[in-house]
């Protein structure tokens, strides 16, 4: 058993997020069962309060994994040597808003966090940002923190991928655990392209079990659109399903993807598939030794480029926004 402890620094913790997740990481589905982990908990003032009843229920479940919890409202302390970190707390969208409209608001709050990652966190630290918009956001704390490797820096697109993973399940009647290598391609927004013509379901090609009219019509919007409609029916955003995306994208970077398949994750563009270089884009990616990777190689149809494009330029568009208010 690794004895010394792992720091996971959570933002937003008194959140609905935050409540979704800190529990599942202190009893280890974070990190693996032989891992312990200390929680650092950074919230807003406001928020300390309910962060600290969060812990005491932490500390009631008696996790044999958790090895410490504290509490923070000054980032500089909140992320000293983080080993992970995750960054929730920003303010969620409410009804009839896009996640442009948070640009500036919760813009202000990724750039102080990437300059306290920069000072103080551990020489390993991955950031994994989940407070929208998740890649702009995550991309202001990257450039606010110029000696820890870009490529530390990710977004979270996972949820989108499980919830196309549902979707895909639903349509063929196949379990979830037969389909491989689907894509989320760009934003974690609603022009992200969820990508079936290379995913499989119990080995056939995704693509080629459904239509088109279904694809075009009703797949790619009900993924891409999924966040809205649970914020229209639950009055609140995805905080669970959230929770556990963010899971998923921890364990697999620490841990690996399994050989036979890929995942999607927003991560720093090395340029491939034509996302200019430095955008934090959603890429098929497979984790291994600790890092992701992309997978290269796959032929990508005029269809596909048409809207893997739309997602990239409005990542452009929200980059050059961000720099306009002087954020990056
Ligand atoms: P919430 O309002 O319930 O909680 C947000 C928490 O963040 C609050 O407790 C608030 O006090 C705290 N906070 C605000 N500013 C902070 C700061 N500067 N430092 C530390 N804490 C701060 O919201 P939620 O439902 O938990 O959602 C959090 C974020 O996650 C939102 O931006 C939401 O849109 C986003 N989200 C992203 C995905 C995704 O797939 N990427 C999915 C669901 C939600
Ligand atoms: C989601 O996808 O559920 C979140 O990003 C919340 C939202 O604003 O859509």
């Amino acid at each position: 058993m690794t004895t010394t402890p792992v720091n996971v620094t959570v933002t937003g913790a008194a959140g609905q997020i935050g409540y979704a997740l800190l529990f599942r990481i202190a009893s280890g589905q974070l990190l693996g069962p032989d891992t312990p982990v200390k929680l650092r908990l950074l919230e807003i003032p406001q928020g300390v309060k309910a962060a600290e009843g969060t812990a005491m229920e932490l500390d009631d479940c008696a996790f044999p994994l958790l090895a410490g919890i504290d509490i923070f409202d000054d980032p500089k302390q909140g992320f000293e040597g983080a080993n992970v970190a995750l960054l929730v707390g920003a303010r969620p969208r409410s009804k009839g808003m896009e996640r442009g409209d948070l640009l500036e608001a919760n813009g202000g709050i990724f750039g102080p966090q990437g300059e306290a990652i920069n000072a103080g966190a551990a020489d390993d630290i991955r950031v994994l940002v989940v407070g929208n918009p998740a890649n702009t956001n995550a991309l202001i704390a990257q450039q606010h923190a110029p000696d820890v490797p870009a490529e530390r820096f990710t977004a979270m697109t996972r949820l989108d991928h499980n919830r196309a993973l549902s979707q895909l399940a639903s349509k063929t009647g196949a379990p979830v655990s037969a389909i491989k290598n689907l894509t989320i391609w760009g934003n974690h927004s609603a022009t992200q392209y969820p990508d079936i013509f290379h995913a499989t379901v119990d080995g056939k090609n995704a693509a080629e079990l459904v239509d088109q009219s279904w694809l075009e019509s009703d797949f790619i919007p009900t993924v891409a659109k999924r966040g809205a409609a649970i914020i229209e029916a639950r009055g609140a955003s995805s905080a669970a399903s959230a929770a556990n995306a963010a899971i998923d994208h921890v364990h697999d970077w620490v841990n690996g993807t399994a050989d036979d398949s890929w995942t999607s994750a927003a991560i720093v563009s090395d340029g491939s598939y034509g996302v200019p270089e430095g955008l934090i884009s959603s890429f098929p990616v497979r984790a291994k030794g600790g890092k992701w990777e992309i997978v290269q190689g796959l032929e990508i149809s005029e269809f596909s480029r048409g809207k893997i494009d739309a997602s990239v330029n409005e990542l452009v568009e929200e980059r050059d926004a961000v720099k306009e208010l002087g954020l990056v």
